[in-house]
């Protein structure tokens, strides 16, 4: 396979055309933002992490039948993904409270939720990724009533096989971040990356965070918590 032009670099990964039109490689970054790109730091080795993690996700999903953009591993940081035009939409699933929900609506971090809450930003970094409703996407015409039917049943599948899997590793899924794209015939499929960049991931025995927040939050051992995530992923399948 090929690598040709890159067609877009984003904060964590870079996306390169090859000679497959309907394929693409990504390739991923150590570079880490926060707070719509403000904070900047690197994360020493998040690259190969973020790419074998999201891997191993990815297969383990596409095995409970929710299609993903994964094709091959083609070296640390490098993958072949499906091309796709991704929808506009940051789909985020909660199991317990933390981060913006806790800020927005006045709740302390850790409390349980009794149902998953579902919640979808709008992907627009000058816009500062707002929060919006089904509604609001379609006036936005962002996705179709299908489409966005689609999205939330194969969010909520995901969150089911990630806390079944996470937990098996002795981790906690607090919450995560999605994105969803089109390939070229329309259909909708689970791309971007599932890591410690896009989930809050806290030990379940000790509570402590194993996450991006470590670098959000000047928590110290950033590299040690991503080190361990994977590490216990390996362990555990
Ligand atoms: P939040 O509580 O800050 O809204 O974050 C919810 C989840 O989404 C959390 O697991 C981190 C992830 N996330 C991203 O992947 N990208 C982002 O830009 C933000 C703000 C959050």
């Amino acid at each position: 396979m090929q690598k040709l032009e890159q067609v877009y670099e984003g904060k964590a990964k870079k996306v390169f055309k090859t000679d497959d039109p309907e394929l693409f490689i990504v390739d991923y970054k150590d570079d880490a933002t926060a707070f719509n790109g403000l904070k900047k730091g690197t994360i020493k080795g998040k690259g190969v992490i973020n790419n074998q993690m999201s891997n191993r996700l990815m297969e383990m999903l596409a095995k409970k039948g929710i299609p993903t953009h994964f094709v091959e591993e083609l070296s640390e940081r490098e993958t072949l993904v499906k091309k796709v035009s991704i929808v506009p939409l940051e789909v985020i699933v909660r199991n317990i409270a933390a981060g913006s929900f806790s800020k927005h609506y006045g709740v302390e971090e850790g409390i349980k939720f009794d149902e998953p809450v579902l919640e979808f930003s709008y992907k627009n970094d000058d816009l500062g990724d707002p929060l919006l409703n089904t509604s609001h996407a379609l006036a936005l015409k962002v996705a179709t009533k299908e489409e966005i039917d689609t999205i939330k049943k194969y969010a909520l599948a995901v969150n089911e096989a990630l806390k079944e899997f996470w937990a098996k590793c002795g981790v906690t899924l607090v919450d995560f971040k999605i994105e969803f794209g089109r390939t070229s015939d329309g259909t909708i499929i689970l791309a971007d990356e599932i890591s410690p960049d896009t989930c809050r991931l806290w030990d379940s025995e000790t509570g402590e965070k194993l996450d991006k927040d470590r670098f959000r939050r000047d928590l110290g051992g950033v590299e040690e918590a991503y080190e361990e995530v994977m590490k216990r992923l390996l362990n555990n399948n």
